[in-house]
């Protein structure tokens, strides 16, 4: 990754913020011209984000606030009926979930993790 391709990333916490398996780190983002919620999250030592909208009924997903992981820390599991997401693509792998999650793109450079715009996912304007 060259510094001009993480010219455009956005600071979101520090990489020590994101334990293996552990409590996701919450963003506000502007998605399809919308305010939403990201949450990055790092599995096998990567770190992911993606929208926190599930793919079944579009509605947050956390049981409790930031805790995406399963009891086993290898799944993203929605609290609401259960859909269940691989947590470095984001793809549905059990329960009602039609499709994936939203992945939004991460780097990582000098113990800090940004996150990267789209032509759809913008940083909220205050
Ligand atoms: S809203 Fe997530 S499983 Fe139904």
């Amino acid at each position: 990754m060259t510094h001009e391709a993480l010219a455009g990333g956005i600071p979101l916490c520090n990489a020590q913020d994101l334990l293996d398996g552990g409590k996701a780190v919450p963003f506000d983002v502007v998605y399809c011209g919308r305010s939403a919620r990201g949450f990055a999250i790092r599995y096998q030592g990567q770190a992911h984000a993606y929208l926190n909208q599930c793919a079944h009924v579009p509605m947050e997903m956390d049981y409790q606030p930031n805790r995406f992981f399963d009891g086993t820390g290898q799944w993203l599991m929605c609290a609401t009926h259960g859909a269940m997401y691989r947590p470095d693509t984001g793809a549905c792998s059990g329960g009602p979930c039609r499709g994936g999650l939203i992945k939004i793109a991460l780097t990582e450079s000098d113990g800090v993790v940004h996150w990267h715009t789209a032509y759809n996912l913008k940083p909220l304007e205050f």
